[in-house]
């Protein structure tokens, strides 16, 4: 008998191989692109830590996102930049507000494309937390079920303006059931909840929070989002949203959570999304920037490892080059 006998490298020698025992692929269809809304026209703003990435009038998004489309990406999910923060929030509700006006002019350019509205408060309050604050004990605190009418408000007034997907990013308890009944409520039980199930309290943000101009002024968000120490937590929260209604899950970040991603994959059959978020991407083009990784490359590497440990959707700012790679 030659030694070895088990030669997996046969599998690997020529291209034609390599794809035919290929065990994950990557599909356009799984993509959701992220845009940044800002008020007025023609605008066009890059974001500093995020190459590549801007953000856009209603106007420039329409354009962004029919190429995007035209890549054949599904599915984009919108974050607003409203005109003026305040105490509550209360732009964040507003019909004729950035993120409502930009789904309707979306809807109405491209009818076929899946929108998607991160619902949260940080980028409407001008605190920069997730929701409306109290003080309690001597510490302000963002108040849970305050913030839950104020969610419900944000989320209606997104279905109304006709978006497909709702995705409550806030982490307040009961945040999913109070917005499925306001849907409901209101006659849209077809808008669908996506939710930001397990959402760490990451380090990996911080590109997104100049983008969305929502650094918290104070503090951190540490009581609301979870501990990067914590699996079985995740896989609680969870439950706790799938048994309040949501439609879908997702983990957040995407990277240092793969063991999460495969947990909840393994334990429950809803669809599974998964965030690549701002900061792992800053992270990828810099060292791509500087010559020191194929940015290519790598980013097919990191979306493709999402997809492995089990995400159907991820959610990644790679969105266009993976689907031009993929063409
Ligand atoms: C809003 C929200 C955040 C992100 C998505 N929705 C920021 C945060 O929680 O501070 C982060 C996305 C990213 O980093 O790409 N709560």
């Amino acid at each position: 008998m030659p030694f070895p006998v088990e030669r997996p490298r046969r599998l690997r020698r020529t291209a034609a191989l390599r794809r035919m025992v290929k065990e994950t692929r990557v599909c356009v269809d799984q993509l959701v692109e992220p845009f940044f809304v800002v008020p007025g026209g023609g605008i066009k703003n890059p974001i500093p830590s995020m190459p590549g990435i801007f953000q856009t009038s209603v106007d420039v998004l329409v354009e962004e996102v029919r190429e995007s489309a035209g890549y054949g990406i599904p599915a984009v999910i919108l974050f607003g930049i409203p005109e003026r923060k305040d105490e509550t929030g209360t732009s964040a509700w507003d019909e004729s507000g950035v993120v409502p006006r930009a789904v309707r002019a979306l809807k109405r350019a491209l009818p076929d494309l899946c929108v998607m509205t991160d619902v949260c408060l940080c980028e409407y309050t001008d605190h920069g937390h997730c929701g409306i604050l109290e003080e309690h004990r001597g510490v302000k605190d963002v108040a849970n079920d305050a913030t839950l009418e104020a969610l419900a408000k944000e989320a209606l007034a997104h279905a109304k303006a006709g978006a497909d997907v709702v995705a409550p990013s806030d982490m307040m308890d009961g945040r999913v059931g109070r917005i499925r009944r306001a849907l409901d409520e209101a006659g849209h039980a077809e808008v669908a909840i996506l939710s930001y199930a397990a959402k760490y309290a990451s380090a990996f943000y911080g590109p997104f929070r100049e983008a969305a101009q929502s650094a918290p002024a104070f503090g951190d968000r540490k009581s609301y989002q979870m501990d990067p120490a914590n699996a079985r937590e995740a896989l609680r929260e969870v439950a706790l949203d799938i048994a309040e209604g949501a439609d879908a899950v997702m983990v957040k970040p995407a990277l240092s959570y793969l063991d999460v991603i495969r947990s909840v994959r393994d334990r429950f059959d809803v669809p599974l999304a998964a965030y690549n978020v701002s900061g792992e991407y800053a992270m990828l083009k810099a060292a791509a920037a500087n010559g020191w990784i194929d940015g290519p490359r790598a980013a097919m590497e990191v979306v493709t490892s999402i997809v492995r440990a089990g995400a159907d959707i991820v959610l990644t700012y790679h969105a266009r080059e993976i689907a031009k790679a993929l063409l």
